[in-house]
């Protein structure tokens, strides 16, 4: 059945079948919808207190589309391409419920308006949870800082190991990391909290609307500014993805160090089996399939920013049919990154840590020489001359199988007269580790005084 279109007064011929299939929108943007609805029904009380419509008009419209909301909800909805998208949708649905008053609804609006306003609302309800679910994965992260807080580490530098550290230490790095994607999204949210509804087509309407009201029903602090610009602007979807693409980045490393760390060459943990899989063919195989796709799902991320910005480019104002192709990305990112936020907090709770193969890897490979070196600048020795002279004897402990704990005070003398006794102890991995109290350094004072602090800032008790 042929229907006629919202602009059919102009067009003698109907739409050829390809051209609704391919204009249409309406598979992916009914996720709109409780959006649109809302939208709609500030756009019709605006429209009734500045005496556009009467009372009884807009009881009825904002009746018809609570019903319609209830109908999605229900999975009662039918969609057809002809109908293009979830506005049309939603619209030629109130007619059919509530006659002709229903085409009353569109005064003083275009779609162009209407989408970015949708596409604000998803965005400010996505970001919200978003926020959320990263806040959980960072208390999971405190937690196991917890937990671990007397647990040593090899640090690395250029996948080298380079110093001791704290487990808990560098858990909290990525608390740090995630913290920041936090306060993007907040950022974020001050421009997509921006009303564009009242821009019309682009000029605005000589109809005389109240735009702050609609902000006040929507709960936007501010009204864009100029209408040509709120129908164009895509900016804080840019930002959106942005983040996103920070934020998967971010679970990339957390998700590649975990599975280098799971492999028999580190050791460092264990995985859940629940959160591991097997191999179809290797039967000693289990895989870290969970932290793999973490870290691959960054390509689809980086791919949806990438995809906007380029439809962006370029474009003339104002509105342009391309900007149709802005909801997919920001759609497939939100998905991507919810779900990926979804099972990380409860694997990284699952996953069994080995100090003992974490503190074993810390003692071996010199991870102390920095500090034998040091020794020797307390002892007044200049630091360049110092790094030479530990140099050299890492390279005659390499020869020798020892450690440099394990050389005695009179080989070590040979080196330099500044030696004494105290060294070993001086060189301990806890000596190592309890000296770097420098601010935002790896000891165990400092690094419990950054878990309260991050405590504090996720607000637990
Ligand atoms: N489906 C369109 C979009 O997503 C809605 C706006 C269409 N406006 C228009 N003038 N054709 O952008």
């Amino acid at each position: 059945m042929k229907r006629k279109k919202p602009w059919g007064g102009r067009f003698e011929a109907e739409t050829h079948g390809q051209v609704e299939a391919f204009t249409a929108s309406i598979h992916f943007d009914q996720r709109l919808a409780p959006h649109d609805i809302a939208g709609s029904i500030a756009h019709a009380r605006m429209l009734q207190k500045c005496g556009i419509l009467s009372k009884a008009e807009v009881d009825a419209i904002v009746a018809g589309l609570e019903e319609i909301l209830k109908e999605i909800e229900r999975g009662e909805f039918r969609t057809d391409p002809a109908l293009e998208d979830i506005h049309m949708h939603i619209e030629r649905r109130l007619v059919e419920k509530i006659g002709d008053i229903g085409g009353k609804l569109h005064t003083a609006r275009s779609r162009n308006d209407q989408v970015a306003l949708d596409l604000r609302l998803y965005l400010r309800e996505a970001i919200g949870k978003i926020r959320d679910q990263i806040r959980s994965l960072q208390e999971a992260l405190v937690a196991e800082a917890e937990v671990h807080l007397g647990t040593v580490m090899p640090g690395y530098t250029h996948l080298q190991r380079a110093q001791p550290i704290l487990l808990a230490h560098h858990l909290l790095a990525y608390f740090e990391m995630f913290q920041r994607d936090r306060d993007r999204f907040a950022d974020c949210l001050t421009r997509v909290n921006v009303l564009p509804l009242g821009a019309g087509a682009l000029a605005g309407t000589t109809l005389p609307i109240d735009r702050a009201y609609v902000a006040k029903l929507l709960n936007f602090p501010k009204v864009a500014a100029n209408s040509v610009d709120a129908v164009a602007d895509r900016d804080f979807a840019v930002e959106f993805l942005a983040g996103c693409a920070v934020l998967a980045m971010h679970v990339s490393r957390l998700a590649e160090e975990l599975t280098l760390w799971a492999s028999a060459e580190f050791g460092f943990i264990e995985l859940p089996d629940a959160f591991a899989t097997g191999s179809s063919m290797m039967p000693q195989k289990k895989n870290p399939d969970v932290a793999e796709l973490a870290r691959g799902k960054a390509g689809r991320v980086y791919g949806s920013l990438l995809a906007l910005l380029t439809v962006l480019k370029g474009l003339p104002l104002s509105y342009n049919r391309d900007l149709q192709e802005d909801k997919e990305p920001v759609f497939d990112a939100v998905d991507t990154i919810r779900q990926t936020l979804d099972v990380l907090p409860p694997m990284l709770k699952a996953i069994k840590f080995r100090p003992e193969r974490m503190r074993a890897a810390a003692a071996e490979g010199f991870l102390n020489a920095t500090d034998l070196a040091e020794y020797l600048v307390t002892k007044g020795v200049p630091f360049r001359e110092a790094h030479e002279t530990v140099g050299r004897i890492v390279r005659e402990c390499l020869e020798s199988g020892q450690r440099l704990e394990d050389v005695p005070l009179q080989r070590l003398r040979h080196f330099s007269r500044a030696f004494d006794a105290d060294v070993p102890k001086y060189i301990s991995l806890e000596a190592c580790i309890e000296r770097r109290r420098s601010a935002g350094g790896t000891s165990s004072r400092l690094v419990g005084e950054a878990i309260r602090q991050a405590k504090k800032t996720l607000r637990i008790p």
